[in-house]
C-alpha cells in the first residue's frame, strides 16, 4: 500500500512528493472515452463497476499516488431532488432553479446510503482493488448553490449574488440545507472507506473576503467539524482563492488546495502548519518537456518549506491535454522530489 499521499496530508516526512491530478479521470483519456461511448455520463456515475474502471484508469496509466472516486459534485444535488441533465458541450442543466423558499422546501436532505448507494458501493469496490489511497469528495455548499440557483454553469453569477444581497435569509437557508446533505454524504463516504475527503469550491473565488466570511466559509467550517471525528485528512480547495487564503486556513481542513494564481511559497507562508496541495497551471502541461521539467523543479523547490506538500494541478486537467504529458509530469515529480 502506497501511503505517501496520506503521510503528506498529515505533514509527515515522505520519500518523495506525492502527486495526483485534479479531474484525473475523464475525457482526455481514450480509455474513458471508450467507456463513455456506451453510456451517458449520469448512467456512468450510477454504475459502480464502470465507476471503478474509470477511477482506476489514471492510477494504472499515470502512476499517481492517490485515486479520486469517479462521480460528480452535482450527483448530491440530484439526490436532494433537483432534476439534473448533462448536455454534451453545454455541461450540467437544472431545469427547475432554486430561487424561492417554495422551491427550496421541495429539496430534501437525503439518506446518503440509500439515495447515493452507487457512490458508496463504488468506494467499497475500489478499496478492494486500489494500492493507493482513495479520495472521496463533494462540492462545497457555495459552489453547489450556484448551480441550483443559476440552473447550470455561469460566468456572471447574477442570480446567485442577487439572492445573496436581496434575500440573504433564503440564501442562508439554501446553504444550510446543502450543508446538512453534504455532511451526511461525506460521512457515508468515510464509512464506506474513503481515506481522505476533498471539498471542491470551484466558484467561491467570485466572492470578496467579507462575503466569503459571511456567506460561504461558515458552512465549510460546519462540514469540516462534522467530519473531524472520522479521522481522515480533509482537503479544502477554493479555486481562485488566493485572496481568501487567510480565511480558508480557518476552515478546519488539514490540507489547503491552491490554484496556480499564487506562487506556492507565498501561499505556504499564509497556510503555516497545514499541508498544501497544488499548484501547477493545468496548461503548463502543454509546455515542451524540458520547460515543463524546469517548472516542476521550481515548484517543488518553492514548496520545500511546506508542512506537507501534495503536488497537483491548480485546477482540473483540460480535456484536450495529451495523456503522455500528464504521465511525464507524474514521473518528473517523483524523480525530482526523491530524497
Ligand atoms: O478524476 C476525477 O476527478 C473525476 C471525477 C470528477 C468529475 N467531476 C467527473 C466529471 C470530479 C472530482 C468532478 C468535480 C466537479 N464537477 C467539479 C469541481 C471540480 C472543478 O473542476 O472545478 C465541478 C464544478 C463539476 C461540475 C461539472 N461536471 C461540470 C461543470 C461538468 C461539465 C463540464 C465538463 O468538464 O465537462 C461536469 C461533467 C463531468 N464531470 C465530466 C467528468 C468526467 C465530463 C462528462 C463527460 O464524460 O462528458
Amino acid at each position: 500500500m502506497n501511503d505517501t499521499f496520506l503521510k503528506a496530508c498529515r505533514g509527515e516526512k515522505t520519500a518523495y512528493t506525492p502527486i495526483w491530478i485534479m479531474r484525473q479521470a475523464g475525457r482526455y483519456l481514450p480509455d474513458y472515452q471508450k467507456v463513455r461511448e456506451n453510456v451517458t455520463f449520469l448512467e456512468l456515475c450510477k454504475t459502480p463497476e464502470l465507476c471503478v474502471e474509470v477511477t482506476m484508469q489514471p492510477v494504472d496509466l499515470l502512476g499517481v499516488d492517490a485515486a479520486i472516486l469517479f462521480s460528480d459534485i452535482l450527483i448530491l444535488m440530484e439526490a436532494m431532488g433537483a432534476t439534473l441533465q448533462f448536455h454534451e458541450g453545454r455541461g450540467p442543466i437544472f431545469h427547475h432553479t432554486i430561487r424561492d423558499q417554495v422551491a427550496l422546501d421541495r429539496l430534501i436532505v437525503p439518506d446518503a446510503d440509500e439515495a447515493t448507494w452507487f457512490v458508496m458501493e463504488t468506494i467499497r469496490l475500489l478499496r478492494k482493488e486500489l494500492q493507493v489511497p482513495l479520495i472521496g469528495f463533494a462540492g462545497a455548499p457555495f459552489t453547489c448553490a450556484t448551480y441550483l440557483i443559476e440552473g447550470g454553469s455561469s460566468k456572471v453569477f447574477w442570480e446567485t449574488k442577487k439572492m445573496m444581497y436581496r434575500e440573504p435569509e433564503l440564501f442562508h437557508n439554501l446553504m444550510a440545507k446543502i450543508t446538512d446533505s453534504t455532511i451526511f454524504y461525506l460521512q457515508a463516504q468515510a464509512r464506506a472507506g474513503a481515506q481522505a475527503l476533498q471539498l471542491f469550491d470551484s466558484w467561491v473565488g467570485i466572492l470578496g473576503p467579507d462575503d466569503f466570511a459571511e456567506f460561504a466559509l461558515p458552512y465549510v467550517q460546519r462540514i469540516m467539524a462534522a467530519l473531524k471525528p472520522y479521522d481522515v485528512p480533509l482537503i479544502y480547495f477554493a479555486n481562485n482563492g488566493a485572496t481568501l487564503l487567510d480565511l480558508s486556513v480557518t476552515s478546519g481542513a488539514d490540507v489547503i488546495g491552491l490554484d496556480w494564481r499564487i506562487p506556492i511559497g507565498e501561499a505556504i507562508k499564509k497556510v503555516g502548519g497545514k499541508a498544501v496541495q497544488g499548484n501547477l497551471d493545468p496548461f503548463a502541461l502543454l509546455l515542451p518537456k524540458d520547460r515543463l521539467r524546469e517548472r516542476i523543479g521550481r515548484l517543488l523547490k518553492d514548496a520545500e518549506g511546506a508542512h506537507g506538500h501534495i503536488f497537483n494541478l491548480g485546477h482540473g486537467i483540460h480535456q484536450f491535454t495529451p495523456p503522455e504529458q500528464a504521465k511525464f509530469c507524474v514521473d518528473t515529480v517523483h524523480e525530482l522530489s526523491s530524497r
